[in-house]
């Protein structure tokens, strides 16, 4: 347990409140933890796939891609020795793809190092690639049972509320004083239900808007209810607004197959499959980051009307995406290939080709 600062003070709460809080909270979540997939287990591993997806991504979307993940990936040795394609494409669609990369490089550590296991020790765990203090702090705590503590931005929110805590949500000084509070309250024991608590008060009552109130096991102590903050806790962070990048994307098919673009690695969503898409001349220099703004010989926008409009956030980007008829002049090589709709199955496709590909009225082409 790291030393309270003086920071905590007027929050911190005294050991007979820490225990009442404990006993609150582990029974309003034995009566109200929603049944998921991962609860079901203590398999370290699936513990750590679940814990990779949820990061960012809703419990509701997670469900389905966890249980295919693990049909397809049930232990460390068979995602380790996985092809990366095979990988990503059971990863497509939930976004932030360095997870699943990191996921599958912590399985090789995880073989070559640890026997194929998530090991017990947080040192050797936060030495496993994508995995933080959160993650660790899960996996340790929800599969083993060890009383590690974890922050996450459910916790982070709980916190800011029941103690009154003045920080601006996801700041060095606020995530410190959360991480301070989570090691003094989490228990010996139980310690992987009591964080699961936490993340569950968080999503379900304790949430950014339209809180549950009424509903809270913990309202009559709450700092931010007495003071009529509620709303106003966690103090929100200032965002850059998004960055305006106009696109086109081609569509290019030759018989039932549409030509493909595949992302550079080391670049953003490196390795991903994408259809062919060039910024818009003159709009906005740092769309290159993400864009060329050349097609490559051969490849160019053909003379038809648009076949759609779309527009997606990524990156701070806010992408308008005119979709063209393209034409392609024998095209095909590492980076440019032809796809049926049945083998796009099988691919890492970016978010953006995916609500491409829904918008096209005549995709995936009929057979019969
Ligand atoms: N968010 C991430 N992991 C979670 C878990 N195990 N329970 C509730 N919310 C979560």
């Amino acid at each position: 347990m790291t030393a309270v600062t003086a920071s905590l003070f007027p929050a911190l709460p005294s050991p007979a409140r820490a225990t009442r809080l404990r006993t609150r909270l582990l029974q309003w979540y034995g009566e109200n933890a929603r049944d998921l997939p991962w609860r079901r287990t203590s398999d370290a591993y699936a513990i750590l796939v679940s814990e990779a997806m949820l990061q960012q991504t809703q419990v509701g979307t997670v469900i389905d891609y966890y249980g295919r993940f693990l049909e397809a990936f049930p232990d460390a040795k068979s995602l380790a020795d996985a092809d990366e394609e095979k990988v990503l494409a059971l990863w497509s669609g939930l976004g932030y793809y360095r997870r699943a990369r990191s996921l599958q490089a912590a399985a090789r550590v995880m073989m070559t190092d640890h026997a194929g296991h998530f090991p017990r020790d947080e040192k050797a765990a936060l030495d496993l690639p994508g995995v933080g203090r959160y993650t660790a702090g899960a996996v340790l705590s929800i599969a083993y049972g060890l009383p590690q503590a974890l922050v996450d931005g459910n916790v982070e929110r709980v916190f800011s509320r029941f103690f009154g805590l003045d920080g601006v949500s996801g700041s060095r000084e606020l995530v410190s004083q959360c991480w301070e509070l989570a090691e003094l309250l989490v228990p010996q024991k139980r310690a992987g239900d009591w964080n699961q608590a936490l993340m569950e008060l968080g999503a379900l009552i304790c949430t950014p808007r339209q809180t549950a109130c009424v509903d809270c096991p913990l309202k009559r102590s709450c700092q931010a209810r007495k003071q009529g903050r509620v709303s106003e806790l966690p103090r929100p962070k200032v965002r850059a607004a998004a960055k305006a990048l106009d696109v086109e994307m081609l569509l290019i098919r030759r018989g039932p197959r549409i030509l493909l673009e595949k992302r550079a690695e080391g670049q953003a969503l490196g390795g991903l499959w994408q259809l062919p898409t060039r910024a818009i001349d003159g709009e906005g220099e740092e769309g290159s980051r993400l864009f060329a703004g050349e097609w490559p010989d051969g490849l160019g926008a053909g003379n038809g009307p648009d076949l759609g409009r779309l527009r997606h956030g990524i990156m701070r980007f806010s992408i308008r995406a005119r979709l063209r008829p393209g034409t392609a002049r024998g095209r095909r090589g590492p980076a440019l290939d032809w796809f049926t709709a049945e083998q796009l199955g099988g691919l890492g496709l970016t978010a953006m080709a995916r609500k491409a590909l829904a918008e096209l009225k005549d995709w995936p082409p009929r057979t019969d």
